[in-house]
């Protein structure tokens, strides 16, 4: 081949890592000869109760329309949320995933010239986002592995366009409370935006904690994401919103695709919305599952960052890479940092009370072979 195409590329495009998602069970149970049945996927935040049976029910139904595409304005989801948390719909953007919306975000607001804040330790697609449009990437540094608001504060410039924020954060679980928040975004310039990733919101279990709807009419500037991917179990449909001042919102629909939201996961995301009882199990079985991790951890003498989400991040004292391998041997997927620049880490996605006990038997079995 005589034509380099990687260097057709855009300049911020070439020197990207693509993202690297958490191993899948069937891939382990191809290189390690084991039955899927038996692995433990503790590895992608993904929520183990498996999704809403109303959801299921609810794309029972939506299977026979597959044929024809979906609503592209997706209206009856846009109506759920618009009637349960109080936004008009023109100021809901429905996204592929929360990660669809926080890509139109880079893609309508960032551009070559332009610079993106966000904290070191930070989900790994804000990055990713801003070279992806060829912006300059400010990485503020973290202070106790969580974002020092104030420093992102100070690092934004008369060319700064957007800051992500993500609370509580992946991979650290790290959060910020509301008075730090609103000091924060006293300092951010009006033509800033700020998007608030709350794509654990609904682990947060804390009662006053920091809500982002509870501040859209207050800053026209913050854009607040969530997603149907955790708490609401849909990881695999693709489907998130954010919430923002219309004008954002018609800026977004301008560049999104036309049917970003399938016809599947728009029915699906309805039926959660409204299961009530499956979003109170699947907090209070993270609730319980958090509590059985730390002290399982703390039998072992290890140390963690206390997590509001619905994952742990364990420090090994040393390079997590062999014991990341040793789990994987015994069965069990979790996910290694190092990438985030947490190299003696692990994230460990809570699961049911018998996956926390096996992760917590191979990890003890890992360590005391080693
Ligand atoms: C902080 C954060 N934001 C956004 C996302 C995107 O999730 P999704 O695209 O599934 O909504 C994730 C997924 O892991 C996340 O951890």
């Amino acid at each position: 081949m005589s034509c380099d195409f990687l260097s057709l590329a855009l300049p911020g495009v070439q020197k990207l890592s693509p993202y690297v998602p958490g191993k899948p069970v069937e891939e382990l149970a191809r290189e390690f000869g084991l039955e899927a049945a038996e692995i433990v996927k503790l590895a992608s935040n993904e929520n183990p109760l498996g999704p809403a049976p109303k959801a299921l029910k609810a794309i029972q139904q939506a299977l026979p329309e597959l044929t024809r595409y979906p609503d592209g304005n997706g209206f009856v989801l846009k109506q759920a949320l618009s009637q349960r948390f109080g936004f008009e719909q023109s100021m809901i953007t429905l996204g592929n995933g929360s990660n669809d919306i926080l890509e139109l975000l880079g893609r309508a607001f960032a551009m070559p010239g332009t610079e993106v804040v966000f904290s070191q330790h930070a989900f790994a697609v804000y990055p990713i986002v801003t070279q992806a449009v060829g912006a300059t990437a400010v990485e503020v540094p973290a202070r106790d592995w969580g974002h020092d608001l104030a420093a992102m504060a100070a690092a934004i410039t008369p060319t700064t366009r957007l800051v992500f924020i993500a609370n509580p954060n992946n991979p650290t679980g790290t959060w910020f409370e509301r008075g730090e928040f609103e000091a924060f975004m006293a300092q951010v310039p009006e033509q800033v935006l700020v998007v608030l990733d709350e794509a654990y919101t609904e682990y947060v279990m804390v009662e006053d904690a920091l809500n982002g709807f509870d501040y859209i009419d207050r800053y026209p500037n913050l854009v607040v994401s969530r997603t149907f991917s955790k708490a609401y179990g849909l990881a695999a449909l693709r489907v998130g919103y954010c919430i923002s001042h219309p004008q954002v919102a018609d800026v977004l629909n301008r560049v999104r695709q036309p049917f970003n939201v399938n016809s599947l996961a728009l029915a699906a995301a309805v039926a959660s919305l409204e299961d009530d009882v499956y979003l109170a199990e699947s907090r209070q079985v993270n609730h319980e599952g958090m509590r059985q991790l730390e002290q399982g951890l703390g039998e072992l003498g290890l140390q963690w960052i206390p997590s509001r989400g619905n994952f742990i991040a364990v420090d090994l004292g040393r390079d997590a890479g062999p014991v990341y391998q040793g789990l994987l041997r015994a069965g069990v997927i979790v996910r290694p940092v190092a990438g985030y620049g947490m190299p003696n880490h692990l994230r460990v996605s809570i699961g049911l009370p018998q996956e926390n006990k096996r992760f917590l038997d191979a990890l003890a079995g890992v360590l005391a072979g080693e």
